[in-house]
This record gives C-alpha cells, sequence and structure tokens, in this order.
C-alpha cells in the first residue's frame, strides 16, 4: 500500500531520477493512483508529481526531464486522505520548500497536528495526512539543522502507521527514512544505497539488505547507512542476502504478471517443499522455533488471515483437523480481535501473509500474543514484520508476487500449512512417521500435476474469453473444494469486476438456489469420487439440481469421474489427487478463467482498480 523508493549514489553515479523511477516500476503494484518524484541536487529540489498510473509521471518527464542529481525519492500511492489528484500525490513540501518528504501509511492524529500548524499560519496544499508531517520536518530541521534529529523528533509525535522518506536542500546527498508499523528496507550497495518498500526496489544494483526494526530512523548517504532508534539510541539491525534474482521480478515474456505467476506455481509449491526432510525422510521445519513441549500442549488452532490468505486458511483447516485431531478455526485477521477471542497459552495461532505486512493481520497477531498464544507465521516475505513479530515462521518459497491478485503464494501457502499440519501429527503421534512420509510423497508429486493443468490450459482461457461479457457468475464447492470455491470468485470479482459468489455446495438448498435462472454460469468444483467419506454423490446432485433449473454447469472434476458427465456442459478435468490436497490443482483453471476474462474485458489483471497490494492500513 503506497510505494517507496529512495537513492543516493557518489556525485559522478547514476542519474537518481533513473534509478528511483526504475524502483517505482517495481513498486507500483504496492498503489497506483498517483506517482511523484523529487530529485535533490545542488542544494535545490526538483518535484514532479501527477494523478494516475506512473506511466503519466514517466511521460511528463519525458516532455520536460527534471535536472539529474544523485539524491531522489519517489512515491506510488494508494490514496487514503484525499482524492487521487496532483496536489495529494506525494513528495509533499515544507512551507519553505526546503524540505521533501514522502509517506506510507496513516497519521492518525493528523487533525491535531494540522489544527496546531495551522494556527500558526502554514497553509496547506492538500487533503493529505502527509502533508502535516512535511511541515513538522521541515520546521524541526529549521530548529536542529539535522535532517536524521529532525526526522526523530517529529515520529515522536506522529501516531498510526508509517514509514516517512525526506530530502532537503540542505542536507545534500543524504536520505532519512523511519518506520513504525509499516514496511521499510536498505539496500545497501557499493558506493550507493537505497531504501524502498520491499527488495524490489533496488533488486537490479544490489541484494545485500538490512531488515529495519520498529520504530527506527535510518540515514543513508553514498557510502553510509546509520540506523537509530525513536529514542536516539544506536540499534541493532539485520543485515540478508536476498536470494531471488532481478528477473524474478520481470515479466519474462508473459503478458503480464499474474499469468506468470500463474505459471510459476508448479515451482512455488516444489520451492516450498524443499529441504524441509531430514536424510531419514523425516519432515522437519528448521524455521519453526517453538518448544516441542508446547507445540504437543496446543489444544486448539487459530488461523488467521485476509482476503485469499484466509481461504489458504481455510483449506488448513480440513488437513490440520484431520491429521491432528485439533480444533481448528479460522478468522478473518480484520474481525479476530475485536470480538475478544478466546486465546491463551494452549492456543497456536497461524498467521498467513504473503506480504507480512497486512495490517489486519499484524494487528491480530499483536493481539494473539498479548493473550498468551504462540503464533506461527506462514509468510512470502523475508524480513516482513509479521514474521518479526511470531514466535516463528515457516517461509513459503514463492518467490516475489508483483500481481496485486495472489495466485502462486496461495498454492504456496496452502503447502506449507499441509507441512505444518503433519509436522504436528508427526510430534504429537497422531500419525506415524510412514503415514507422514506417504503423504510427503504424494504432495511431492503435486508440482508435476499442476504442470499437467497448465499444459492443457488452452480450453480454460477459451472459456474465458467467451464468457466476456458475463454479468454474474457463482461458484460451488464442498469439504476443500469450498473455500477453492470461494476463491475462484474472488479472482473473478478483483481482476474483471464481475459480481461472483462463492458459496458451499450443501447450502445452495438454504438460499442460494434462488439465484440460479436460465443459463447463469455455475463453476462446480467437484471433489474426487475415490475419498472415504467422499461427498461426491452429494455434489454430482448439486449439478443435476442446478442444471435442472436452468443454469451453465462448468464443472471441475478429476480425470476418469464420469459421473459428472451427464450433467456438466463444460468439463474441466483436473489430474487425480489425494482430496485434502486437490486445491492445489482444482485453483489453478480457477485463476486462469479469471485472469484471461479480465485480459479479454481489455483490464490491467496486474493491477485492478482500487486495489493494491500489501494492506498496510486496517
Ligand atoms: C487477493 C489478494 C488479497 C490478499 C490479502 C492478504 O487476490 O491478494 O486478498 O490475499 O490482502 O494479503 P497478505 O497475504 O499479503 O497478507
Amino acid at each position: 500500500m503506497c510505494g517507496i523508493v529512495g537513492y543516493t549514489g557518489p556525485l559522478d553515479g547514476t542519474d537518481a531520477l533513473d534509478v528511483v523511477l526504475e524502483g517505482l516500476r517495481r513498486m507500483e503494484y504496492r498503489g497506483y493512483d498517483s506517482a511523484g518524484i523529487v530529485i535533490e541536487a545542488g542544494g535545490t529540489l526538483s518535484v514532479d508529481k501527477r494523478a494516475g498510473k506512473l506511466a503519466n509521471l514517466e511521460k511528463a518527464l519525458t516532455d520536460e526531464p527534471l535536472p539529474s542529481g544523485v539524491t531522489g525519492i519517489g512515491h506510488t500511492r494508494w490514496a487514503t486522505h484525499g482524492g487521487p489528484t496532483d496536489a495529494n500525490a506525494h513528495p509533499h513540501l515544507s512551507a519553505d520548500g526546503r524540505l521533501a518528504l514522502v509517506h506510507n501509511g496513516i497519521i492518525e492524529n493528523f487533525a491535531t497536528l494540522k489544527a496546531e500548524l495551522a494556527s500558526d499560519g502554514v497553509e496547506f496544499t492538500s487533503e493529505t495526512d502527509t502533508e502535516v508531517a512535511a511541515h513538522l520536518v521541515g520546521r524541526a530541521f529549521t530548529e536542529l539543522g539535522d535532517l536524521t534529529e529532525a526526522m526523530r523528533t517529529v515520529c515522536n509525535r506522529l501516531q498510526g502507521a508509517f514509514t516517512l522518506l525526506a530530502v532537503h536542500a540542505d542536507a545534500p546527498g543524504m536520505v532519512v527514512g523511519a518506520r513504525r508499523n509499516s514496511p521499510l528496507v536498505v539496500g545497501r550497495g557499493d558506493g550507493a544505497n537505497f531504501l524502498g518498500s520491499d527488495v524490489a526496489a533496488f533488486i537490479e544494483y544490489t541484494r545485500e539488505a538490512i531488515e529495519l526494526g520498529q520504530d527506527q530512523v535510518v540515514t543513508i548517504t553514498a557510502d553510509s547507512v546509520d540506523v537509530i532508534g525513536f529514542d536516539g539510541a544506536p540499534a541493532q539491525t539485520t543485515e540478508y542476502h536476498v536470494d531471488w534474482d532481478a528477473s524474478a521480478a520481470e515479466k519474462g515474456g508473459y503478458p503480464n504478471f499474474m499469468m506468470k505467476e500463474i505459471e510459476e506455481q508448479p515451482r512455488a509449491v516444489a520451492d516450498t517443499l524443499l529441504g524441509r526432510t531430514d536424510a531419514n525422510g523425516h519432515l522437519v521445519l528448521d524455521e519453526l522455533r517453538i518448544d516441542e513441549a508446547v507445540l504437543r500442549s496446543v489444544d486448539k488452532i487459530v488461523v488467521i488471515a485476509c482476503g485469499t490468505a484466509s481461504y489458504a486458511g481455510q483449506v488448513a483447516k480440513y488437513a490440520i483437523e484431520h491429521w491432528c485431531r485439533v480444533p481448528t478455526e479460522v478468522e478473518l485477521a480484520s474481525e479476530f480481535r475485536y470480538r475478544d477471542p478466546v486465546v491463551n497459552e494452549k492456543t497456536l495461532v497461524v498467521a498467513i501473509s504473503q506480504s507480512g505486512e497486512t495490517m489486519d493481520t499484524l494487528m491480530a497477531v499483536r493481539h494473539a500474543r498479548e493473550q498468551g498464544a504462540k503464533v506461527v507465521a506462514i509468510c512470502n516475505t523475508h524480513g516482513s514484520t509479521i514474521p518479526r513479530e511470531s514466535d516463528a515462521v515457516i517461509y513459503t518459497h514463492a518467490g516475489p508476487e508483483i500481481a496485486v491478485a495472489s495466485t502462486k503464494a496461495f498454492l504456496a501457502q496452502i503447502t506449507a500449512c499441509y507441512l505444518l499440519g503433519l509436522y504436528l501429527a508427526q510430534l504429537r503421534g497422531n500419525k506415524y512417521e510412514d503415514e507422514v512420509r506417504e503423504l510427503l510423497r504424494l504432495l511431492a508429486e503435486v508440482p508435476d500435476q499442476i504442470q499437467q493443468v497448465l499444459d492443457g490450459i488452452e480450453p480454460v482461457r477459451a472459456l474465458g474469453r467467451e464468457m466476456a461479457s458475463a454479468k454474474v457468475v457463482l461458484f460451488l464447492g464442498r469439504h476443500v473444494g469450498f473455500p477453492v470455491a470461494l476463491e475462484g470468485a474472488l479472482k473473478l470479482k478483483e481482476l474483471a469486476y464481475i459480481h461472483a459468489e462463492g458459496f458451499a455446495a450443501g447450502e445452495l438448498k438454504h438460499g442460494p438456489i434462488a439465484l440460479i435462472e436460465e443459463g447463469l454460469p455455475v463453476f462446480v468444483v467437484v471433489p474426487s469420487p475415490r475419498g472415504r467419506d467422499s461427498v461426491h454423490g452429494k455434489v454430482v446432485s448439486n449439478i443435476q439440481e442446478i442444471r435442472a433449473r436452468g443454469a451453465r454447469t462448468i464443472v471441475i472434476a478429476e480425470e476418469g469421474d464420469d459421473d459428472v458427465v451427464p450433467y456438466a456442459d463444460t468439463i474441466i478435468r483436473v489430474p487425480r489427487t489425494p482430496t485434502l490436497l486437490a486445491p492445489l490443482v482444482t485453483t489453478v483453471p480457477l485463476q486462469v478463467f479469471a485472469c484471461e476474462l479480465a485480459m479479454a474485458k481489455g483490464l490491467d489483471v496486474d493491477q485492478p482498480r482500487n486495489l493494491a497490494k500489501s494492506v498496510t492500513v486496517e
């Protein structure tokens, strides 16, 4: 939610404009309502900022380039306070025009601070909360003559969540950043240093990164990085090497990131499984640093997450309860802490988040830990806030997910949940080692099965194109197929702006069947007929019921399931997969369908309207 980039390099080095613009291109997925940039050179700040996508700013800069300089900051915005206009775009300037500042997050006490500044005669040129911080840091600099100290002093007055970056005309060659509850990482280069909302901002230049902690201020110059706490004391930081290369954040010949990331799913699942067994084939989760005795004593598991990640949690519930016999609840993170949930030392909370920065999930993690629960994060972003604030982490290894709508991270999250479930089952003695080994063997076959789905996906693409004018689409599923149906509906809503709903197939007769009318497209995720206690027959009956009422039935069924044939207008085949693992394959056609349909409508599938990756506000 808002992307931030900062750079400063040697005097004879690369033009900061090029570095910051390139960083903004990679950060645009975080917010794309407006974009802006400031270059500091020779005691002057030059600013350009535009409403709309980054392309608007790029065009303006081509028509009228900014003077070159070696220090700059940039911002892509997801509007919170004030609409997406040129005036509200960042950077914002202090009253004397000597300081420029960009911000991600929400300054909750901005109204009080604004009133204070206004009564002092400060005139505001935007409707943003950010402008308050620009004026405050500008004034503090005038008083203190030191940008780091000015930033630190002001941060102590701000409430809420924020990442701030600032440059000052009288502090040449320097960028100062600060963070609270909002992401900021440092890229340490050779004679040049970088700041970014995530490492993609500077991955082209360096893979050496520094994690910043909560309530820290960082000052970069071309050859130094200094970090202090909001209390002024030198701060501890963690350095790490980013092990994915720059091409992972490129489209690599695909029309968009979404298609690329869908195609990367076999790899994402395989990589998430990699290195999880010891020489004897026993499951080990090195990143899970919670005492085994504590894990054995857990009497309830609560999964917290938002959106797509919460559907991964719903799949996890089926698997974990079945394998471990521990009651497992799934809760939307945004609801969790506000309903006074019953969690204590015997509760294991599993927080699932691709970005590791989702504010709703972070707040739920904090609440759970305050109640004494242990928290395991399942996360795709190394060094992000949620794993840092959890007791343990299982990293998914999906690689960077740039498209705003989640695909490969979802499958990787489900995979990590299976690993956690199997680990707990092994540890708590619910499953014998050979049973776990057999399930791991079956899981290891899934990447190939996903690949088979992708290899035969053309008819699904054609279906997406053919249905580009659909107004409403329903999705039905049962058991683990239910969260898959919800995910199918969410993908279609967010990518194609089509009204789509996912229902538990068994619930149909309790109300939603009233929606069925002639020609209404309904996807049905059919469970395997082979599973014990399979609900296959019941779902086949549901298909008959809706078809009898005129629905156009589009059925996702495994190879060899002939029972569906008489009632399906269209059949999408997926390989035979054990019931609990099936979401890893049945989700894929639904992702491709939504993506292709949205592309046929001419929509931007990587950056759907009103959305942003990484929702860092509550
Ligand atoms: C939907 C989507 C969102 C995210 C949700 C949680 O395609 O991407 O629903 O899943 O905002 O984000 P993370 O996983 O970063 O916490």
